[in-house]
């Protein structure tokens, strides 16, 4: 079976054995499952194959270059959100045709970089940024492919630091705005208006807001279209949402298909979509050692390990839930916990109150559904130098980014 499962008491990756790993590695680490990112990139593809479709990988969720290379070999392109991740992109093999360039706030160094390589869509926020590729184009001699981002105005119903889609919010352009940006588009030589986007919010676990905001992009496609509008695709965005607590409710792949796909099939448009969480949630756990422990004034214990918000930054700024597990549960009375890391603030939290098997100084615990937005969000934050990552394929195991030093935080410092 692919992904993590406890083997003979031992928490394994993929039939690796997590204790045999750290001892090797270090911790904290992170690892992920090879296997695993294929079965769900596979199962999202399998839910859209009576449709043309695109899934562009959502980079920002884990842009690790192995995993972003695994997920190219099985047929993904890439959602790109910064100069940095076309950069990613690029050396994880992919071709400009194969990205996608979102992102607010694109400074004009990423416009212009995403415009000469003439990436697959620019999807564009605002009528300023339509104005500034167009130069641009114009300069290189090129023109411009551009999708123009509508705020479908929906709320995903997810954390509220994750929702995008509702028209309060920084994203995208009001419908009316998008009318007027896509004349725009039409009186510029130097853009092709090849697609509209959307994206609702990030972690969402109902249909509603996803087949919600579809519609009002499909709707809003078709009267471009009957007004003699030329558009190629639809791009839904990413969003959908993985069970982080046992057994919470989300959407399959299949039902999210079940939804959308009736909405926008007769568009005749390829859809695109930008999957980040997903598909790379559940394949990465954070396996962390217990450094420390001690009694809590009010009951319970702190269990305390080497991992911090430094890198897992989840629960310290969203209070986000994630499954935490002994790598090798002891016999005995189970304990009640917080499990926290080492960094100078109290929201340095992994969990609280959670309930762990009887545990000891030098034990390994693992973090689950580590990820997406895990090590990409990392950071220096009391100089911690960013820990090592593991890709876990065909049996074996392999460092494929090795743990920060020091000395690699400081060289950039004259
Ligand atoms: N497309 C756009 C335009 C986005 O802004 C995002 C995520 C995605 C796609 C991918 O969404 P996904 O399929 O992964 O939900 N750091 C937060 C999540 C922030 C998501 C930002 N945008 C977290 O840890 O929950």
């Amino acid at each position: 079976m692919a992904g993590f499962f406890p083997d003979d008491n031992v928490l394994t990756c993929d039939g690796v054995r997590l204790d045999a790993l750290a001892k090797a590695v270090g911790t904290p680490c992170y690892v992920y499952s090879a296997a695993q990112l294929t079965e769900r990139f596979t199962a999202l593809q399998r839910a859209f194959h009576d449709v043309p479709h695109r899934l562009h990988y959502a980079l920002k969720a884990n842009s690790t270059l192995a995993v972003v290379r695994h997920l190219r070999a099985l047929g993904a392109a890439a959602d790109a959100n910064s100069a940095g991740e076309l950069d990613v992109a690029l050396r994880a093999g992919f071709a400009p045709v194969d990205i996608v360039m979102t992102g607010v706030g694109k400074t004009r160094a990423e416009l212009e970089r995403a415009v000469q390589l003439g990436v697959a869509a620019i999807n564009a926020e605002s009528f300023g940024e339509v104005g500034r590729i167009a130069s641009i184009a114009r300069t290189a001699g090129t023109v411009a492919r551009i999708a123009v981002r509508i705020n479908p105005d929906v709320e995903a119903g997810s954390h509220p630091h994750i929702s995008t889609g509702s028209k309060t919010t920084k994203f995208g352009v009001s419908l009316d705005e998008a009318r007027a940006m896509i004349r725009d588009v039409a009186a510029h030589p130097d853009l092709q208006l090849v697609g509209l986007h959307m994206h609702v919010g990030s972690q969402i676990t109902s249909v509603e807001p996803l087949s919600r905001g579809a519609s009002v992009l499909a709707a809003f496609a078709r009267e471009l279209m009957a007004s003699g509008v030329r558009l190629e695709h639809l791009d839904l965005g990413g969003g959908l949402g993985i069970a982080y607590m046992p057994g919470q409710t989300t959407v399959s792949p299949d039902d999210y298909a079940r939804a959308v796909v009736p909405i926008v099939r007769d568009t005749g448009l390829t859809l695109l979509f930008e999957p980040g969480r997903w598909i790379v949630g559940p394949c990465g756990a954070l396996v962390t050692e217990v450094v420390d422990l001690k009694p809590r004034a009010d009951g319970g214990a702190f269990v305390i390990v080497d991992a911090g918000m430094t890198d897992l930054m989840r629960p310290a700024l969203y209070g986000a839930w994630h499954n935490i597990e002994a790598v090798t549960p002891r016999e005995g009375t189970p304990m009640i916990a917080d499990i926290v890391g080492p960094v100078c603030e109290t929201t340095d939290t992994f969990g609280a109150g959670r309930t762990l098997p009887p545990t000891e100084v030098g034990d390994l615990i693992a973090i689950r559904d580590a990820g997406a937005y895990g090590s990409v969000m990392a950071s220096n934050y009391n100089r911690r130098p960013t820990a090592a990552e593991v890709l876990v394929e065909n049996g074996t195991w392999r460092v494929v980014r090795r743990r920060q030093s020091i000395d690699d935080i400081l060289q950039w410092e004259l």
